[in-house]
């Protein structure tokens, strides 16, 4: 099948972390305000933006979503006081992690939404989803499948590389026997 109409049928996944106390209550607002924003994202509510595990990001990655979006408080507002510093700070490290991957900087965001701006969240979702649509899928499920087998490979070859080096030649055992 052309990829043209693989690509017609495919839509962007994202999965959205969310902070309980701002960005959730933000999308919260948005949907009783009626605003409409693609239905791609799935939202994951936590309490703070600082639970966010980088291992949540790289697992949902894995898993098949084609971004990621993590909601929390403005700074200076969070409710535990430096939870979104110690986010952004992950952040950081997690970006440079998902460089040397391959996967582009506008698949992973990380956004201040304060629990009044339910539009916000709209334009962020609508904006993210536009973006990974012109990107395409990130199919990081097939492409760690071709790192697993590059690595067992790897792993096959220096395990055979060992074996003969400290395996003596017949040579030498009858010279010590
Ligand atoms: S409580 Fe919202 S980011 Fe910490």
């Amino acid at each position: 099948m052309p990829e043209e109409n693989i690509n017609k049928k495919w839509e962007p996944k994202i999965i959205a972390f969310f902070c309980n106390w701002c960005t959730y209550t933000a999308a919260d607002l948005a949907g009783v305000s009626r605003l409409k924003y693609a239905p791609n994202v799935k939202v994951i509510r936590l309490m703070c933006s600082g639970r966010v595990d980088p291992q949540f990001i790289l697992q949902s990655l894995a898993s098949g979503a084609d971004g990621v979006l993590i909601g929390g408080c403005h700074p200076g507002d969070c409710h535990y006081s430096e939870g979104n510093y110690k986010m952004l700070r992950r952040f950081r490290l997690l970006q440079r992690v998902l460089r040397s991957m391959g996967v582009e900087d506008e698949r992973v965001r990380l956004e201040w939404i304060s629990a009044s701006e339910g539009e916000k969240v709209k334009t962020v979702i609508n904006e993210m989803v536009d973006t990974i649509r012109k990107l395409g899928p990130l199919g990081l499920p097939g492409k760690i499948s071709v790192y697993d087998k590059d690595l067992a490979e790897l792993k096959n070859e220096i395990d055979t590389e060992i074996e003969v080096d400290i395996k003596p030649s017949g040579k030498e055992m009858v010279e010590h026997a």
